[in-house]
């Protein structure tokens, strides 16, 4: 989601996009975590259009959300004025920003960080790693590299046939993974249709950066985190079990350990 997006185009991604990690159900798994550690404000970085921020403040935590896209920022704040809720979205760069409170986690949720270079990650790791308290919790998810590699769908396929207002969104993806790189090059042709007129195609082109749990481990160690728990993604009742090869997602709990 790197360009400005239509209202409609919001619509699609917060019904068929953003609802993938479950964030309701995950964003009460979260909370439980966080209190359990006294954990009382965060820092959602690349937060979209609010899927966790505005749960997360539903359920008393103080969140500070950021964003690159100045349209799933504008979203998310009228989302939640809408539903009265008080939390103010800012539009900043997560690889060097630094909130102006003391924050106890940070979440980055559904492959946000897969966007960065391999090198911003790192970047953005050390700028975490000064924000957070000792002991402050990291969570985040990237597509599991063992996994993609041994079952990436090589074939042009349908995810969504959806009529959002009076528009209809049929959506292909033709994804490749890019095995030396370990890269998904994520490409998505994108049919819109009102009414019955007015077929438009559109491509989106991104590139993700996929990790295998044994890279992700050397890296946060590099930088100073500590991994406490790994799960294998998300579901309507929490959490699935990680294992490697076959889960799709590995989503981190880590702890900073180092000052
Ligand atoms: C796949 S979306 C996930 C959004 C949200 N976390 C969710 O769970 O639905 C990734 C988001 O990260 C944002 N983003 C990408 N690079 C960023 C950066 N360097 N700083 C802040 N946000 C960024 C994008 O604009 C996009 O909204």
């Amino acid at each position: 989601m790197s360009q400005e997006m239509s209202k409609e185009d919001l619509e699609y991604y917060d019904e068929c996009q953003g609802s993938r990690t479950h964030p309701e159900t995950t964003s009460k798994l979260l909370t439980k975590l966080f209190r359990a550690r006294n954990i009382v404000s965060i820092l959602d970085c690349g937060c979209g259009t609010g899927a966790y921020a505005i749960p997360l403040t539903k359920e008393g935590i103080n969140v500070t959300a950021i964003d690159i896209n100045n349209s799933v920022m504008n979203r998310a704040q009228e989302k939640a004025n809408r539903q009265g809720i008080g939390i103010k979205f800012k539009n900043a760069n997560m690889i060097n920003y630094k909130p102006n409170k003391r924050v106890g986690a940070i979440i980055s949720m559904y492959n946000t960080i897969s966007v960065l270079t391999r090198d911003q990650f790192k970047k953005t790791l050390r700028n975490w790693h000064e924000i957070l308290p000792p002991k402050g919790l990291l969570i985040f998810d990237v597509y599991n590299f063992d996994y993609m590699k041994r079952k990436y769908i090589t074939t042009r396929y349908l995810t969504d046939a959806k009529q959002i207002g009076s528009k209809f969104y049929v959506v292909f993806h033709d994804d490749r993974l890019d095995e030396k790189e370990k890269i998904m090059r994520v490409k998505m042709e994108i049919f819109k249709q009102t009414k019955w007129t007015d077929l438009k195609k559109e491509i989106y082109q991104e590139n993700l950066q996929i990790y295998s749990v044994n890279e992700l481990e050397k890296i946060l160690k590099e930088i100073g985190f500590k991994i406490l728990e790994k799960h294998g993604g998300y579901s309507k009742k929490g959490f699935l079990p990680f294992k490697n090869e076959k889960s799709e997602f590995i989503v981190i709990t880590a702890e900073k350990i180092n000052q």
